[in-house]
């Protein structure tokens, strides 16, 4: 069984059809690719499978549960979780603090446990930090642990929204445009963080990205949205030397 199964899933905003008739299977552990021109449907796309958009057509199904239609914070619960195009980091909180939201929204305890500071919640609490202090090592960012997030340099910031959406533990991970504003020396590290999450973690991971260094680098298979449209899907090598792509979209 796939992990992730999207079948005829289609939005309209107004008179614009922004996703029309997108079907998509991801098998767990594949690092998979979503590309297209500005304005294709992209973000669109996750906005569908995070719940933040209910589709007026089609279904999705994770793991073989149906969750169309169901609202974010269920499907985050249900195992999806992701970063935006544009970082929404909680700047004023610590680096670590970011990483023990997402812990939070998972392993809650009850308000009155945290209000009366009852055993459970240092024992939660202890937990957690070390959880937070774990995936800050992983992206490297354990040094800055106490760094206010908006003190980081941009790429770190990147970095730390995947740590901070790993740790809702998810079975999907949805990363919009990661690699977005960064340095040819971030980017690479980037793709070396993406492989090991992917392989360390045995994570699933659907990729939007403008940088096709770092998309023919890192993704197996791909799909070219155009004018919410799929293009064209298959094998990353031989999608991106199929004519019609390069003329709708490489060639620009
Ligand atoms: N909430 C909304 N209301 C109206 N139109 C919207 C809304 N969200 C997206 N759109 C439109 O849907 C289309 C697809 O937008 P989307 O953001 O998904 O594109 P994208 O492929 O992510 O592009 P980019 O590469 O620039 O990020 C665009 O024409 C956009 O203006
Ligand atoms: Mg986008």
């Amino acid at each position: 069984m796939a992990l992730l199964e999207v079948k005829n899933l289609g939005i309209s905003f107004g008179g614009l059809r922004a996703v029309d008739d997108f079907s998509l299977t991801i098998e767990q552990g594949e690092l998979y690719g979503l590309i297209g021109p500005n304005g294709a449907g992209k973000t669109t796309i996750f906005n569908l499978l995070t719940g933040v958009y209910k589709p007026t057509d089609g279904y999705i199904m994770l793991d073989g549960e149906n969750i169309t239609g169901k609202k974010t914070i269920e499907i985050n619960r249900h195992g999806i979780a992701r970063t935006f195009q544009n970082i929404r980091l909680f700047s004023e909180l610590t680096v670590l603090d970011n990483v023990k939201v997402g812990l939070h929204n998972h392993h809650p305890y009850s308000t009155l446990t945290g209000i009366l500071r009852l055993p459970k919640y240092y024992k939660v609490e202890k937990e957690m930090n070390e959880r937070a202090m774990e995936l800050l090592k992983v992206f490297d960012l354990d040094q800055e642990a106490d760094y206010k997030a908006s003190n980081l340099p941009y790429g770190k910031q990147r970095k730390l929204e995947i740590a901070r959406a790993l740790a809702t533990d998810p079975k999907l991970l949805l990363l919009d445009e990661p690699a977005a504003g960064m340095n040819p020396n971030e980017t690479q590290e980037l793709m070396k963080t993406i492989r090991f999450v992917r392989d360390e973690f045995h994570m699933t991971i659907l990729l939007i990205e403008h940088d096709m260094k770092l998309v023919s680098g890192i993704c197996e298979r791909l799909t070219v949205l155009n004018f919410g449209q799929i293009l064209a899907e298959g094998e990353t090598t031989e999608v991106l030397n199929d004519p019609k792509v390069i003329a709708a979209y490489l060639g620009e």
